[in-house]
């Protein structure tokens, strides 16, 4: 049933019952007869409206163990800390199973699995049939973004896994509270969550229920989401790609097409940077799944930067919106962090490792003999763990400890490179877009968009190498525009004309727009090792950035954009040869010639809604390539 039929009040006797079941603070009489209409589908066992408090939570975890979904790390090691391990089938997004299921095919774009809504109602129907018999029907209330600022947006899940409901307690402004700012008659998102694995009288449950069958449903028009057949991450706490990501975005853009300015939900991290001097500029930064944004989110300033810092404000979505006066405002939706752990160390990224020294929930990490976590990338490895899957490991027996999409769970609150305004309901002025993907050569370490138009053309054809975020082959490269390509919830042609049109009308207004930087971290030797350090000293490049904004850095014209020659960069405390600057910054015209050819097939790809402006930038830039190109431009 519709939350709109639900709303005109079409309930079963026993769909009654069910709303006897909602606390007194529940005033909202039509979030209360969705609950039941979804009740009387899905037929659980009981219902619980989760009220976020850390009893619930506590409850929820000791429930978890005794169940064998989670086992409790050493408190001694780990205060108040799980460890869950998934069914070794369900273990990342699914994006072929991901759908956008909007009016017109066409409005989906070539990016998104699109079916009729109609058909994918008849579809999901016999699958939400009793799909949660023998199981709790949890009620969960959240908020994306501070809790009652005019940027928020109020989701309520309903799911039959208590692994969502602890873990969306970390992620999002969940609990009570959230009733209060809906009162009687406030929007919310509706989500229904499943993990499809409905239990007959008597039998006994599998630690990690789950379908072969999944479904990740989004209805843009009318603003729902249904999962399907996982219990992990994105394909489960339906508050991060799903709402703020697929759904946000279609808002953004909806809104946009009202004639107002409309707004952009991002795949972004978004940090600041303070100078010596106490100046601050705020970065937000795209970049694919599992490609660093945690690390540079919470960079530490490596020697030779002293009297900097940077701070966090968040590792992976970004809402942002024109403000009056001219600015584009950020805000993290999201209140908790859900990071890839392997590759996460002391050295790479110590914000995170403090982080997570307590209250964190892991899953599918490997388990020390002394019960703490280990995996791959986080130290030398101990002579004996259980591995993810359960099973004894060594360091000899060829395989991984850890699942590479291994996460952790954690509260931003806890970490110790928190901004101070992370959580302000007006969030932070936005100086500058960064755009980065995985790539082994081509893409030079840092360029500076000439204009708004020429970095949206950068955003546009962006390309990265598959990680193991998403199921499916691993390390192919495919084009990833504004590293969106799984989370725009609409036609990605009608994304970069929005990006367009916003910078043309705030320019109108006489704004100053955030400057455009691309930056790749990820260029390989011929035996292929990474040859720029990354991690601490990418605040090298973030530092030449700040320079730019100031007007007090330097930097030289190239075919792409504006590049720091190698004396525009700060190497005090880094060994970093010339030679070594060149490689990764030359803009080889063969390699280009490549490249621009697989920007003409992705806007083929997208047809008609590539807007005019992109395609006229692509016939600079190639007589740009070809004019410098006899041969490598090499600072
Ligand atoms: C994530 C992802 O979990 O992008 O953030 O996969
Ligand atoms: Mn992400």
């Amino acid at each position: 049933m519709t939350l709109r039929k639900a709303m005109d009040g079409d309930l079963s006797p026993g769909a009654l019952d069910v709303v006897k079941t909602a606390p007194a603070h529940v005033r909202h009489r039509a979030l209360v007869a969705w609950v039941a209409s979804i009740a009387a589908r899905t037929r659980p066992a009981r219902i619980v409206w989760a009220d976020g408090s850390a009893e619930e939570y506590d409850r929820l975890c000791a429930e978890m163990v005794a169940a064998g979904t989670m086992r409790r790390l050493n408190p001694e090691l780990r205060p108040n800390s799980y460890l869950a391990c998934s069914d070794p089938d369900d273990v990342a997004r699914v994006e072929d199973r991901t759908f956008i299921c909007c009016e017109q095919e066409e409005n989906a774009g070539p990016n998104n699995n699109w079916m009729a809504p109609e058909q994918m109602r008849a579809t999901l129907a016999p699958l939400f049939d009793g799909c949660m018999r023998g199981r709790t029907m949890y009620v969960v209330p959240f908020s994306m973004g501070p809790l009652g600022s005019h940027i928020a947006q109020i989701g309520i899940e309903i799911s039959d896994s208590p692994y969502v409901v602890a873990n969306m307690r970390m992620m999002t402004r969940m609990g009570a509270a959230v009733y209060d700012v809906l009162g009687e008659d406030g929007a919310f998102v509706p989500c229904v969550h499943s993990v499809g694995r409905p239990l007959a009288e008597g039998e006994k449950d599998v630690p990690w229920p789950c379908n072969p069958v999944k479904y990740i449903v989004h209805f843009p028009e009318t603003r729902e989401i249904w999962s399907f057949g996982s219990g992990y991450g994105g394909n489960a706490l339906l508050g991060k790609k799903c709402l703020a990501l697929r759904i946000a975005s279609a808002m953004g853009h909806a809104e946009a097409r009202t004639g107002a300015l409309g707004w952009y939900a991002e795949h972004m991290l978004i940090l600041a940077l303070t100078s010596p001097q106490g100046h601050k500029v705020h970065v937000a930064a795209a970049f694919p799944s599992a490609c660093g944004k945690t690390n540079l989110a919470m960079l530490v300033p490596p020697t030779g930067f002293e009297g900097w810092t940077v701070s966090t404000i968040g590792d992976d979505i970004a809402w942002i919106k024109p403000h009056e006066d001219g600015r584009l405002y950020a805000i993290n939706p999201e209140a908790g962090f859900f990071g890839v752990a392997p590759g996460t160390s002391e050295q790479s990224n110590p914000n995170a490792m403090a982080t997570m020294r307590r209250d964190a929930i892991f899953t599918n990490v490997a388990l020390t003999d002394e019960g703490d976590v280990w995996w791959e990338g986080m130290g030398p490895p101990p002579a004996h763990l259980i591995d993810w899957q359960g099973k004894d490991w060594d360091p000899s027996c060829g395989r991984k400890a850890a699942h590479p999409n291994a996460r952790f769970t954690v509260s931003a609150a806890q970490c110790p490179s928190i901004d101070a305004h992370w959580d302000s309901v007006a969030g932070v002025p936005i100086d500058a877009f960064v755009f980065g993907g995985r790539r082994s050569s081509t893409i030079p370490l840092v360029t500076q968009a000439r204009s708004w138009d020429e970095g949206v053309y950068m955003a546009a054809t962006m390309g990265s190498q598959t990680t193991a975020a998403q199921a499916g082959a691993v390390g192919v490269v495919r084009r990833d525009p504004f590293a969106m390509l799984p989370f725009c919830g609409y036609h990605m042609g009608d994304h970069f004309e929005h990006w367009l049109e916003l910078g043309r009308r705030l320019s109108a207004k006489g704004a100053r727009l955030p400057a455009i930087f691309c930056v790749n971290w990820f260029h390989v030797d011929g035996e292929g090792r990474y040859i720029w350090p990354g991690f601490g000293e990418n605040m090298r490049v973030l530092a030449w950035m700040a320079g730019r904004l100031a007007d007090t850095a330097g930097g030289e014209e190239t075919a792409l954009g504006v590049s720091p020659r190698y004396e525009d960069l700060h190497w005090t405390g880094l060994e970093f040869p010339k030679g070594a600057f060149g490689q990764i910054t030359a803009i080889r015209s063969e390699e280009w010639q490549r490249e621009l050819t697989q920007h003409d097939e992705l806007f083929r790809q997208y047809g008609q809604r590539i807007p005019q402006e992109l395609l006229r930038i692509r016939d600079t830039l190639g007589s740009r390539i070809e004019k410098s190109g006899k041969g490598v431009q090499q600072k």
